[in-house]
């Protein structure tokens, strides 16, 4: 008898402590925020990761009612960042912001301590943004034509910035140098936000970076503009022809945004950042900022969950095949 009050009691504790627990989930979740918000990006400060994030934390913010701040964590092409944020508390205080290199992470880095497709929730993509083959300004070449012909002439002599494995000018710099048969010395950065200052200082040759940064360096001729990565010129450098039609056939990369949390943020919370993104993704200042640097904002339908998840997914199997047989080294 003594052993059934006892248990009954206990019963009675759990399902009491239980039921506190879930109306402090509740009420914490109809107050959140109640605090700033981090949102983690995985490259140095001043590229074109660092520069969306800047671009939506301050309407997010004012959408939320507390403060977006950014942090950036860069290192290892993102994936310091993305352990960090599948590791943080699952409790919408920790968001996170990156590109395809969370689809091409897997096959590029032996064994990860997250899973891209079970590690976190998503909150919805961003934006596509085309790159530009860059030099730097007393490069000899001034057309592909003559890069090509500078690039077989000089061999290795020939530097080339990028991000670190994961990173998109990694990518490109590696599709590129394969497309050419060549090997130049590639030198890594913590994001191109560093690289592209290199660049301009004339410390390395070639980046192959995003246009979120680079297009008034392009246009005032602070650097070279040797190709973008599209089927189709930019608006915003109409002179600058795209490398496919300079001979690199189907040389296309755009680099897809998405933004995420950790695992186990409650949806109530879940669904205030997608609203909060979706209305930062419509500011004028925000789509007009994009637009100058032809940078796409994806539909809203696919600024959700289901639409970032099943585009991760695709991705996942159409860069790790690639990825795979290219033997991409560190
Ligand atoms: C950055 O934000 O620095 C870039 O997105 C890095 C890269 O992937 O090239």
């Amino acid at each position: 008898m003594k052993l059934k009050n006892t248990l009954f009691a206990g019963i009675a504790a759990v399902a009491g402590a239980s039921a506190l627990l879930a109306s402090n989930m509740a009420f914490a979740q109809k107050d959140w925020p109640t605090k700033s918000i981090q949102l983690v990006v995985p490259f140095a400060a001043g590229g074109p990761t660092d520069t969306i994030a800047r671009l939506i934390a301050v309407p997010m913010g004012q959408s939320l009612g507390q403060t977006v701040v950014v942090e950036n964590v860069p290192g290892a092409g993102g994936t310091i960042a993305s352990t960090k944020v599948a590791r943080a508390a699952p409790d919408g205080y920790t968001i996170y912001i990156h590109h395809m290199g969370m689809a091409t992470a897997n096959a590029l880095y032996d064994k990860l301590p997250y899973d891209p497709m079970t590690s976190f929730e998503y909150i919805g993509q961003v934006a596509d943004v085309p790159m530009v083959l860059l030099g730097k300004k007393d490069l000899p070449a001034n057309n592909f034509k003559e890069l090509e012909a500078y690039i077989k002439a000089n061999g290795s002599k020939v530097t080339m910035a990028n991000a670190g494995p994961g990173a998109v000018s990694q990518l490109c710099g590696l599709l590129f140098q394969s497309r050419l048969g060549v090997k130049l010395t590639n030198i890594p950065y913590k994001g191109t936000g560093p690289a592209l200052t290199d660049l301009l200082g004339g410390q390395v040759d070639l980046l192959c970076d995003q246009t979120t940064q680079t297009i008034p360096y392009i246009k005032d001729g602070r650097v070279k503009a040797f190709g973008t990565t599209t089927m189709k010129r930019l608006p915003a450098i109409p002179n600058v022809p795209t490398l496919n039609e300079q001979g690199l056939k189907g040389f296309e990369v755009k680099v897809w945004h998405g933004v995420y949390a950790p695992k186990g943020v409650p949806q109530p919370v879940l669904d205030k950042i997608n609203a909060a993104l979706k209305k930062a993704l419509n500011t004028p200042d925000v789509r007009k900022r994009l637009e100058d640097s032809n940078i796409d904002i994806v539909p809203m339908d696919k600024v959700s969950a289901k639409g970032l998840k099943s585009h991760l997914e695709s991705e996942i199997n159409v860069w790790g095949p690639v990825i795979r047989k290219s033997n991409i080294p560190d």
